[in-house]
C-alpha cells in the first residue's frame, strides 16, 4: 500500500494516514498542497470534519519565519501549552504554527479562499526549499487567518511521530514540495475520531490508499538509508 500512497500523493489524490494505536488513533485525509482545489477542501470538511491544516517542512518553516504557536503563546501566561500536557505526545508540544490567510482572500474560510491560501503557501515552501526567491511570506499572507499551519519537528520522524511528520516524510519520499494538507476524520454518528477500520473502509470505497504510521516509518527508514 505504501507504493500506492506515494503515487496517489504525487498525483494530487487523497491518501489516508492513520497514526498509531498508542497515539491519537486518528486517520487524516491527506493531500499535496500545491495542486489543492476548492473541491478538495469541500471533501475534507464534509468527509473529514476535523481541522484543515497544512504541514510544512521545518527548513521551510524556519526560512519563512513560521514559529511554533506554543513558542508564541508561551507569552500568554497561563494560556500557554504546558510541558508534557498533551496526553498522546508528552515529549513534544503540538505542531501548530500560525493561522494565515492569503491577502487576496475575502473572508478566508470559503473553500475557494482556503484553496488559494494553501496553494500559495506551497509556492512559498517550494521556493524556500530551493533557496528562496519570492517576496517575504508576510507580504502575501496575514495572521490571524483561517488556514492553520503545522510545523514539522526538526528531526522529522526521529523526533515526533504525528501526522505532521508522517505526511512530510511521505512528501519527501514522493519527491514533491513538502507542504501537505491534512484533516482528521471524525465519525458523524459518535462524534469521536473515526475508527481505524471505518477509515480503511472509506478509503476502499473511494480509492484512497490507507497507510499507517508504522508502514510510513518502515518505508522512511529504508528510503533514508538509500539516499
Ligand atoms: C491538527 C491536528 C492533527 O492531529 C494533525 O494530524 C496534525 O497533528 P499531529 O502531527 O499531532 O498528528 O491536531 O488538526
Ligand atoms: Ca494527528
Ligand atoms: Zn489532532
Amino acid at each position: 500500500m505504501m507504493h500506492e500512497a506515494i503515487t496517489a500523493l504525487k498525483e494530487g489524490r487523497f491518501v489516508l494516514i492513520y497514526d498509531f494505536d498508542n497515539r491519537e488513533r486518528e486517520t487524516d485525509l491527506v493531500i499535496r498542497s500545491d495542486t489543492i482545489r476548492h473541491n478538495d477542501i469541500l471533501r475534507m470538511r464534509k468527509d473529514g470534519g476535523g481541522l484543515i491544516c497544512t504541514a510544512v517542512h521545518p527548513d521551510a518553516a524556519k526560512a519563512l519565519g513560521l514559529p511554533f504557536a506554543s513558542d508564541v503563546f508561551s507569552r500568554c501566561g497561563e494560556l500557554g501549552e504546558k510541558e508534557g500536557e498533551i496526553p498522546y505526545d508528552r515529549k513534544n508540544h503540538s505542531s501548530f504554527s500560525l493561522w494565515v490567510n492569503h491577502r487576496e482572500t475575502f473572508t478566508g474560510i470559503t473553500d475557494h479562499d482556503r484553496a488559494l491560501t494553501i496553494s500559495k503557501i506551497a509556492e512559498h515552501v517550494r521556493s524556500a526549499m530551493n533557496g528562496g526567491s519570492l517576496p517575504p511570506f508576510g507580504k502575501e499572507f496575514r495572521t490571524p487567518g483561517h488556514s492553520a499551519l503545522l510545523r514539522a519537528a526538526d528531526d522529522l520522524l526521529d523526533q515526533r511521530q504525528g501526522q505532521t511528520e508522517l505526511s512530510i516524510a511521505l512528501a519527501l519520499m514522493a519527491g514533491i514540495t513538502p507542504a501537505v494538507t491534512v484533516c482528521e476524520m471524525l465519525d458523524d454518528e459518535t462524534g469521536n475520531a473515526l475508527e481505524k477500520e471505518k477509515a480503511r473502509a472509506y478509503g476502499e470505497d473511494h480509492g484512497f490508499p490507507f497507510v499507517t504510521g508504522e508502514e510510513i516509518i518502515e518505508a522512511w527508514q529504508a528510503w533514508k538509508a538509500s539516499q
